[in-house]
C-alpha cells in the first residue's frame, strides 16, 4: 500500500499542452503510407490525407507536430516540396533506407494535415546542407501575409492566407546527423541562422536550438553561455532501448521480466537528464524562460523482423504504455521547464501512436495513453507527495509507482497512475486535501501478458476499461492499480 497525499489548494506550474505533442518524419511508412496516401487511393481520405488517421489524431487532440525531420529535416530542400506533383523532384531518401522520395508530402500538405487534426505545425529547418537564404524564404513563405516573392509563390501555389507557423527549429541533431558539429561552431551557426529566422506578425516565432544527446551537458552549457539569449527553447533528445545499451536495444515483443525492468529503469533515467540540463539551464535562464524542449523520445527497439531496417517500425506493447505514462508524469513534474515534448512517431515508426497496414489502422497502447493522459493538458500541476515501494529484479531498485496529479480549468482534479511492477498490484490511498465530497471515476490500461499487443487481427487486445472498486471515503479515496498497469482517476468535487 502507498499513501499519496494531493495538494488540491497548491497549484504549481501549468503544464503545457504541447508536453503531448508528436512527430512525423520522411521516414520508413510514416508521413508516406501512414499519414499521406494520395488523392487517387481507393482508401479513403481528404486532399490526400488518409481518413482513419485523421480521425484517430483529432481525438487524441495533438496540439503540436513536428516535421520533416529529424535527421531528414538536415537534407531537405523545401522548395522540392512545393507546385505541381509531376515537377517535384524524385530522390532518394539516403538517411532511412534509401527508399524514393517523391516529395508528395510538402509545405502544403503538411499544413493541411496540421489543419484537419488541430494542430500546431513545428518546422525543422535544415542547417546542415541548408543555407541561410533557404531558412529564410521558407520562413517568408510560410508566414509573410504581405507583399514579397515568397508569399506571391505561396499564392501561385495555391494558398493565399500565410500559415503563421509559431514553432521553428534551427537544425536538428547537428552534434550528429545534422552536420557533426562542435557545439562552439553550431552556436554561432545557431545565432546566424536564428537571425534570419523572421516575424511577419506580432507574434513572434518561438526558436528552437538544437539541444543535447542525452547525457552531453557541455553542449548544454555551450549553447545556454553562446546563445542563449537568442533561442525560446532548446531540445533534448533521449531514447529508451530495451537493454539500456544503444547498440543492442532488445525486441520489442517476446521480452522477459527482466528486459520490462531495465526498460522501465532506462526510461527512469528521463528524470536525471531533465533535472541536470535544467541546472544548467538555470544558471544561464533563472527566470526559466527558455523552455526545454523534448523533441524526440521514447522506445527505440530492433525493427520487426522482415521489415526494412531503415524504416524503424516496431510493435507497440503494453511495455510501451508504461514508458509513455512514466515519461509524461515526469514531464508534468517538470513543466515549470519542459515547454514541449514530441514523441518519437506518430504513425509506425519507433513508439507509434498509430500502426496502419493498406487500408486498416490499429491504435496502439501508447495511443491510449495519451488519449487518457490529454485531460492534463495546460491544467495545473498539483502538489502531490508520497514515497513509493520499491520494486526490484533482486540486485536493483526503482519505484514502483509513478504518479502525478492536475487541475483542469474546471476544477476537475486528474491523477495518473503507473504500475511498474510486473507482478504485484499495488493499493493506494489518495489523500485529497482541500477536498470533500468528491465523485470518483478511472480508467485502467492493462493486460495479462507484459507484452500484450494490438495487432490487426486483434486490435483491441489492450484497451482502456474502468478502473472497478475505487471506494471513498470523506476526502480520501482507495484503489488498486493491477500489476504492469496505467490509469488516470477523475475527481469531480
Ligand atoms: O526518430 C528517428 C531519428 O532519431 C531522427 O531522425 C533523429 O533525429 C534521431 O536520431
Amino acid at each position: 500500500m502507498v499513501k499519496v497525499v494531493v495538494h488540491s489548494d497548491v497549484r504549481k506550474s501549468q503544464i503545457n499542452k504541447n508536453i503531448y505533442g508528436q512527430f512525423s518524419e520522411h521516414l520508413g511508412r510514416c508521413v508516406y503510407e501512414g499519414i499521406w496516401v494520395g488523392h487517387d487511393s481507393p482508401i479513403p481520405n481528404t486532399d490526400g490525407i488518409r481518413n482513419d488517421v485523421i480521425g484517430a489524431l483529432k481525438e487524441l487532440q495533438v496540439p503540436v507536430l513536428r516535421w520533416p525531420g529529424g535527421c531528414f529535416a538536415d537534407e531537405y530542400h523545401w522548395q522540392d516540396g512545393i507546385g505541381p506533383y509531376e515537377n517535384r523532384p524524385r530522390m532518394l531518401n539516403t538517411h532511412w533506407g534509401g527508399v524514393e522520395e517523391n516529395n508528395h508530402i510538402g509545405t502544403h500538405e503538411f499544413m493541411r494535415l496540421c489543419e484537419l487534426i488541430g494542430a500546431e505545425p513545428y518546422i525543422c529547418g535544415n542547417v546542415g546542407s541548408g543555407t541561410v537564404y533557404e531558412m529564410q524564404q521558407w520562413v517568408e513563405y510560410m508566414n509573410n501575409g504581405g507583399q514579397s516573392p515568397m508569399a506571391s509563390l505561396r499564392a501561385q501555389n495555391g494558398r493565399e492566407e500565410p500559415w503563421n507557423v509559431k514553432y521553428f527549429g534551427v537544425g536538428n541533431e547537428s552534434w550528429g546527423c545534422g552536420g557533426n558539429m562542435r557545439p562552439e561552431y553550431y552556436a554561432d551557426l545557431y545565432r546566424r541562422y536564428a537571425t534570419y529566422v523572421r516575424n511577419y506578425t506580432s507574434e513572434s516565432v518561438y526558436k528552437i536550438a538544437c539541444g543535447p544527446n542525452t547525457a552531453d551537458y557541455h553542449w548544454t552549457e555551450v549553447l545556454m553561455r553562446e546563445a542563449g539569449k537568442f533561442m525560446n527553447g532548446l531540445s533534448l533528445h533521449y531514447y529508451t532501448t530495451g537493454t539500456g545499451i544503444w547498440e543492442k536495444k532488445g525486441s520489442a515483443t517476446g521480452f522477459t521480466a527482466e528486459d520490462w525492468f531495465t526498460t522501465l529503469k532506462a526510461t527512469l533515467y528521463m528524470e536525471e537528464l531533465i533535472v541536470k540540463h535544467s541546472a544548467i539551464m538555470d544558471k544561464y535562464d533563472p527566470e526559466k524562460k527558455v523552455g526545454l524542449i523534448i523533441d524526440e523520445w521514447g522506445t527505440w527497439f530492433e525493427v520487426e523482423p522482415g521489415t526494412n531496417p531503415g524504416f524503424l517500425y516496431q510493435q507497440n506493447t503494453l511495455r510501451d504504455a508504461l514508458v509513455a505514462g512514466i515519461n509524461l508524469n515526469l514531464f508534468h513534474e517538470h513543466s515549470d521547464r519542459v515547454q514541449m515534448s514530441n514523441i518519437a512517431q506518430i504513425v509506425n515508426v519507433l513508439q507509434a501512436m498509430i500502426l496502419t497496414e493498406g487500408a486498416n489502422m490499429v491504435l496502439t497502447p501508447t495511443y491510449h495513453v495519451f488519449n487518457m493522459f490529454k485531460v492534463h493538458q495546460d491544467a495545473h500541476l498539483l502538489q502531490t507527495h508520497y514515497v513509493s515501494p520499491s520494486y526490484s529484479n533482486g540486485t536493483d531498485e526503482i519505484p514502483q509507482l509513478s504518479i502525478s496529479s492536475s487541475v483542469d480549468a474546471n476544477g476537475h482534479i486528474h491523477v495518473s497512475a503507473c504500475n511498474l511492477s510486473h507482478q504485484d498490484s499495488l493499493t493506494v490511498d489518495l489523500d485529497l486535501v482541500g477536498l470533500s465530497g468528491a465523485e470518483i471515476s478511472g480508467q485502467v490500461l492493462t493486460a495479462s501478458e507484459l507484452d500484450a499487443h494490438n495487432s490487426f487481427g486483434n486490435p483491441e487486445q489492450v484497451a482502456p476499461k474502468a478502473l472497478e472498486g475505487i471506494t471513498v471515503e470523506q476526502n480520501a479515496v482507495r484503489f488498486s492499480l493491477p500489476a504492469a498497469s496505467v490509469a488516470v482517476i477523475k475527481i469531480v468535487s
